[in-house]
């Protein structure tokens, strides 16, 4: 009998469920430990002030991006090796998706074939592209993601290189890749960081040459730094992730609700504005839209339903908050997403 909240009892389940060591992957910050709750008491400050007996019974959540349009606004993050958590991975989350008729990133480091993800998917997904340690390597990715039929490449820029932060079991790899990246061999007396991880890590001019190579929608994920938002602009990039990637990389940094507003300020409506780290149920939904957000995406939520229960788990994760936002929208008086985008925050 399920007597906590859904997303409550679908951790709960999670952390019942998977192996210890995966349950600590998914589930860890950068280090201190506080910097997840950071994230979502960012969120839980903000205040909602209701507004009854607005006429609502046409109110709606589609969203519209880039030419595609979604039931609403909930976008399942970039989350690697999704075999870790539920054999379903990340077809059985695709499939969630598109049931949900929402929109999924699929990670560079997916443990499945992308193709076979977009064909299970039957709808066109984004792709979210790691740095492959030089531009020829990363434009073999990009191009297999692409001619897989990604409709949009998401460069996620604030994990210079990735690897993974687990021991990862026989059968499970990032199957997409050409090969997994190796850190690059130092010598005595050089540093780790600047002359192995940081040179093979991607720069702004790299940025430009993806932009050159991207002819569709191109977003970098990671942003938290207003100048930094503002030359994703001046290269002409169609929006970006304001996101600490969920607290798992930089430890101390402020919440996403704290930096959002001066991001939103800085892009100056150039380009969309997408949000991620921390966001726990419809309200904090409502109030990333309310301060200026395009559309928000959630990460660990809906691994605890695949976890918990498969394809059908990630649905309802997506179902729930849907509801949740719906609720939240009926209970402050707004009708649509532009309509969220009017109301001020109590703070
Ligand atoms: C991630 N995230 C991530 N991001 C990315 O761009 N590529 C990736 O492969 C991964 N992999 C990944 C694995 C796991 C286990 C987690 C929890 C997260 C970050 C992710 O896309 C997103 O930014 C955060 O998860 C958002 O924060 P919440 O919703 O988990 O608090």
């Amino acid at each position: 009998m399920q007597s906590l909240p859904l997303l409550a009892y679908f951790a709960q389940q999670a952390q019942t469920k998977l192996p210890a060591n995966v349950w600590h992957y998914l589930q860890s910050d950068a280090g201190s430990g506080t910097q997840l709750q950071t994230n979502e008491t960012g969120w839980q400050a903000k205040k909602l002030i209701p507004r009854p007996l607005a006429a609502l019974h046409q109110a709606n959540t589609q969203c519209a991006l880039f030419g595609e349009q979604w039931a609403h606004p909930i976008m399942l993050a970039p989350v690697a090796y999704q075999k870790l958590f539920h054999a379903d991975g990340e077809i059985g989350t695709a499939v969630a998706c598109n049931a949900q008729q929402g929109q999924m990133m699929v990670s560079s480091l997916a443990s499945q074939p992308v193709e076979e993800i977009m064909k299970q998917a039957q709808q066109p997904l984004w792709f979210q592209l790691y740095w492959q340690g030089d531009r020829e390597a990363t434009a073999v990715l990009l191009n297999k993601a692409l001619a897989a039929g990604a409709s949009t490449i998401v460069f996620t820029v604030d994990a210079p290189v990735k690897q993974a932060l687990i021991d990862l079991p026989a059968g499970i790899s990032a199957v997409n890749l050409a090969k997994p990246l190796s850190m690059q061999p130092i010598q005595p007396g050089q540093s780790q960081v600047f002359d192995g991880w940081m040179s093979q890590a991607p720069t702004w001019e790299d940025v430009a040459w993806l932009r050159q190579q991207v002819k569709g929608p191109l977003l970098i994920k990671g942003l938290m730094h207003v100048e930094d938002a503002r030359r994703a602009v001046t290269l002409g990039c169609d929006g970006i992730v304001v996101s600490n990637h969920g607290g798992r990389v930089l430890d101390s940094t402020p919440s996403v609700a704290a930096v959002l507003p001066q991001m939103v300020a800085a892009v100056g409506g150039q380009c969309k504005i997408l949000v991620d780290s921390g966001i726990r149920s419809g309200q904090d939904i409502f109030k990333a839209l309310a301060m200026g957000a395009d559309a928000v995406c959630v990460g660990r939520p809906y691994v605890w339903g695949l976890a918990a229960e498969g394809a059908m788990g990630v649905a309802k994760v997506i179902r729930y908050l849907r509801d949740e936002l719906e609720m939240t929208m009926a209970l402050t008086g707004v009708s649509t997403l532009a309509e969220i985008r009017q109301v001020e925050l109590y703070a």
